[in-house]
């Protein structure tokens, strides 16, 4: 199994993602850093915790993380995922997920210690966390098997400005930081945004009980004119697909690129700019996907749920 250490601002797609990486056979969650993002870092952190409480996995440690990007002002977004971060009823979670005694970014850096050269790192909320570790442990990137980020978008439009994705946007310090520096398998909206589950797949899930609620809720956080707006028949489950492609290498189609986050406020503040040309002659820092196996993706995150929801 592969170790992995999720960072996240749960957010529908979050809870999916981490719902995902629990059940795979493959993956053993060692743990999540909680940041801001959709929501301020105490609501995503008791999504978090409500997370684990509903998919009985109380074990899994949670530490706080972040509760603002390193220089600019902290923007979430509730519009989009609901209030308080995250769409449907959750549990107040209890005293067995109460959050470890050390902050996300500490966390991070004693995870990837603790299993040096092993541990994925799948990012999938604003970096901040990730660039705070990286302040405290230089070495993280040579510690990690692999940084994975949800994040970006190289090669069509962002989802907050035209050329900005909102995670880089929430943080674009720390993303400009965390892509220069930690050489990452960047995961933008060029692939995400088509991560999605059919209607008609989504019909078939089992409701009844709380998760099963829960779960319907979360898959369907877009309003209509957002699906609209993409062209898309349901709501991209962005970070989902980047767990799916820590759990199965045949998930997503890499390439290598030279890359950098716009830093600057305005249009461009959090753009991901890749060099698709050459034209800079930098070497590659990292690696930007480029295409993924959607049906793959779509049976892999439906027949999880699935199983689930009949358990
Ligand atoms: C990303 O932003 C958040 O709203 C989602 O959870 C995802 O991580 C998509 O742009
Ligand atoms: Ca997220």
């Amino acid at each position: 199994t592969r170790p992995v250490l999720i960072d996240t601002d749960p957010g529908c797609d979050d809870a999916l993602a981490i719902l995902l990486a629990l059940e795979h056979p493959d993956l053993e969650v060692v743990g999540m850093s909680t940041v801001h993002g959709n929501a301020p870092v105490d609501a995503t952190t008791e999504n978090a915790r409500a997370i684990l409480e509903l998919l009985e996995r109380t074990d899994v440690p949670v530490a706080r993380g972040a509760d603002r990007p390193l220089l600019v002002d902290l923007e979430t977004a509730e519009h989009i995922h609901g209030e308080g971060g995250i769409k449907g009823d959750l549990p107040k979670p209890g005293p067995a997920t109460r959050p470890v005694d050390v902050h996300g970014a500490r966390f991070i850096v004693e995870q990837a210690r603790a299993h040096a050269g092993d541990l994925v790192l799948a990012a999938i909320g604003p970096l901040t966390n990730v660039a705070l570790a990286l302040a405290i442990e230089p070495d993280l990137p040579d510690l990690l098997d692999e940084l994975v980020v949800m994040g970006g978008a190289a090669f069509t439009r962002g989802n907050v400005t035209p050329l900005a994705e909102a995670n880089f946007h929430s943080d674009p310090h720390a993303a400009r930081r965390v892509v220069r520096d930690c050489s990452p398998t960047v995961v933008g909206l060029d692939v995400t945004r088509e991560a999605t589950l059919p209607p008609s797949r989504l019909e078939t899930l089992e409701a009844d009980g709380p998760l099963g609620r829960s779960v319907r809720e979360w898959l369907t956080y877009y309003e209509a004119e957002y699906l609209d707006r993409y062209d898309i028949e349901s709501a991209a489950i962005h970070d989902a697909l980047v767990l799916a492609a820590v759990a199965d290498e045949e998930m997503l189609e890499t390439e290598p690129y030279s890359m950098e986050v716009g830093a600057d406020d305005g249009l461009a503040r959090g753009a991901l700019v890749c060099d698709v040309e050459g034209v800079t002659g930098a070497e590659p820092n990292g690696r930007i996907a480029v295409d993924a196996d959607y049906d793959r993706f779509r049976d892999l995150l439906g027949t999880t749920l699935e199983r689930r929801l009949e358990r």
